[in-house]
């Protein structure tokens, strides 16, 4: 697998693409390789992870071959305050990526889900680590992970109406090494145009984002109010209006949002 991939990569490619059969979490790994000094652009894909993670202390299930569990090491010089927009960059660079191996573009579900026929094909989970005194980023970790080959029934059940799987929306095999070429490909290039195109992608993420005028529910620790998403600002944060016309700037991790008709 992994040499299929290299094949498909610049020969010449300063990233470094380390493939592994089992792992608890890609994240968890490169979080660890990232303390011990990994430089910028380490990749590392798992055919298989026991404890994947998503956002919110979710988890995502990973099984042995049928999906793409990908996280990549990033050291971007700059203050953390300026990597607001990085999780949206990453999910505009995996729908470019998806569109790429697939011929399909999926939705984003605001902020981190790709989403294909109202149903989760994958999601990102970014980790970062700041310096406390000077507030800029250590490193940031990307992770990355895309549905490929699941029938519906390999779903567990708790997920099987709400995900799917390329090959499902599709209706075509998609080799997964094709899939992780074009992932690392598109990481690259956002990697690369980060800050200089950093309005540009925002622009691209609101016409890609499903969320953007609909209703949403936002779930707070103690009540839920419903409101309708109006827009994204240059950080990735919602707005939303109440019905009684105030808006609110919503930042993920703040709370959960969810569409008032299920999933999506
Ligand atoms: C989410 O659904 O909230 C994000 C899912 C992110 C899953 C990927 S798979 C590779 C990497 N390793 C993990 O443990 N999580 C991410």
């Amino acid at each position: 697998m992994k040499q299929q991939i290299l094949s498909l990569l610049p020969a010449d490619m300063s990233w470094q693409i380390h493939w592994f059969d089992t792992v608890d979490s890609t994240n968890n790994l490169a979080k660890q390789l990232a303390q011990q000094g990994a430089p910028h652009g380490t990749v590392l894909i798992a055919d298989r992870q026991t404890n994947g993670r998503g956002r919110m202390g979710r988890s995502f299930s990973s099984p042995c071959g049928k999906g793409i569990y990908l996280s990549v090491i990033l050291r971007p010089p700059c203050p953390a305050q300026e990597l607001m927009h990085l999780t949206c960059a990453v999910a505009e660079a995996m729908c470019n990526a998806v569109e790429n191996a697939a011929g399909l573009r999926p939705g984003v579900k605001w902020i981190n889900d790709l989403i294909v026929r109202g149903k989760k094909l994958g999601g990102i989970l970014t980790e970062l680590s700041v310096d406390p005194e000077s507030g800029l980023a250590r490193h940031a970790i990307i992770g990355i992970g895309i549905n490929c080959s699941q029938a519906q029934e390999d779903f567990p059940s708790e997920i099987r109406d709400i995900a799917i799987s390329l090959d499902t929306a599709t209706g075509k095999q998609t080799p997964r090494h094709l899939l992780a070429a074009e992932m690392i490909l598109s990481l690259q290039k956002m990697d690369a145009k980060l800050f200089s195109h950093r309005d540009a992608t925002m622009a691209a993420y609101r016409k890609d984002c499903i969320t953007l005028g609909h209703e949403v529910v936002l779930l707070g620790t103690e009540e839920s109010r419903s409101a309708t998403a109006v827009d994204i600002d240059r950080d990735g944060a919602l707005l939303v209006r109440f019905p009684d016309g105030t808006v609110r700037t919503v930042c993920s991790g703040e709370v959960s949002v969810r569409g008032m008709l299920g999933y999506v």
